[in-house]
């Protein structure tokens, strides 16, 4: 018996990293999964994964910046397992080599539209599907530990992380009379594409330093705050951000300088 027999899960992004790994967790856990994404190819990995959980998926193409894709997303999954017990808004994008003093209209507008209008529709039509039904549910949506800070080099990026931690509040306020949360993770560092050119270069040792965990974390860490977001077991828990991202909001912490520190303190005690 898995803690999501007979529940049906949504993820948007969902054919690769953080959006893959919670795919797979749900269907591990029992649950009827919804793949949806706009890379086809990276979809059908993640289809196969989640069969080896012995669970049907349904794959789906959607573009989270356009309303149209979402609603039919979840009639989809309506239509399919029935029902929507949990929705994952997920699908998100960092732009890249660009900052505050070069950033196009065109590139603010893409990231914003999927990163922060994408997870505003796709809790919408979710949480609008479990009103209906009164089954309660849950909403998650992913923000980042950059929804916190401010970043010279992907200034729309964390612009839509803020934002999303509001959204996440609204909807907490909108939808838990109905027996409903919303709560949202805001990973630190993960080891995925997005992070890919970050871990080629020499970002990485310094990022790594600032962790007190001293690593890059999984998609399976972020999958597992997922899945108590999801269970009963969270059902006190609404309106908040959970984020496992190793402690580096924690402080300014540095390994090098606590090792230094360390050595200093060992020396006085001589
Ligand atoms: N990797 C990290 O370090 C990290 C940290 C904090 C937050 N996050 C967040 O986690 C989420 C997933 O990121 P990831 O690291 O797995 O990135 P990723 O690039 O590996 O995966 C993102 C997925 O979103 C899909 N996607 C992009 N645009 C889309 C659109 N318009 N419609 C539907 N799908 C679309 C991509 O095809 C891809 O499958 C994002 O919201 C990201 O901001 C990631």
């Amino acid at each position: 018996m898995g803690r999501f027999d007979g529940r049906a899960a949504v993820v948007t992004g969902a054919a690769m990293g953080n959006g893959r790994a919670m795919a797979v967790r749900f269907a591990e856990d029992g649950a009827n999964v919804v793949i949806a994404d706009i890379d086809d190819a990276g979809m059908a990995e993640t289809a196969r994964l989640v069969k080896q959980q012995e669970r049907e998926p349904l794959t789906r193409r959607c573009d989270v910046s356009k309303k149209a894709d979402i609603d039919a997303l979840i009639a989809a999954t309506i239509e399919r397992f029935g029902r929507v017990d949990i929705a994952v808004a997920n699908a998100g994008i960092a732009e890249r080599e660009t900052n505050c003093l070069e950033m196009t209209e065109e590139l603010w507008d893409r990231t914003i539209d999927i990163n922060l209008k994408g997870v505003f529709f796709t809790l919408q039509a979710a949480a609008n599907r479990m009103v209906a039904a009164k089954n309660g549910g849950r909403l998650i949506a992913i923000g980042s530990i950059m929804g916190e800070w401010g970043s010279a080099g992907t200034p729309a990026y964390c612009a839509s992380k803020g934002g999303v931690k509001q959204l996440v509040k609204s909807f907490a306020q909108a939808v838990g009379r109905f027996g409903i949360t919303c709560n949202g993770i805001g990973p630190g560092f993960i080891d995925t594409a997005m992070t890919s050119m970050i871990q080629q270069g020499p970002a990485y040792e310094m990022l790594v330093d600032r962790t007190p965990l001293g690593t890059f974390g999984q998609p399976e860490d972020v999958a597992a705050v997922a899945a108590f977001l999801a269970s009963d077991e969270a059902r006190f828990v609404n309106g908040t951000v959970v984020f496992p991202d190793g402690g580096i909001t924690a402080g300014s912490y540095s390994g090098r300088l606590a090792v230094a520190m360390d050595a200093l303190r060992a020396g006085q005690k001589q």
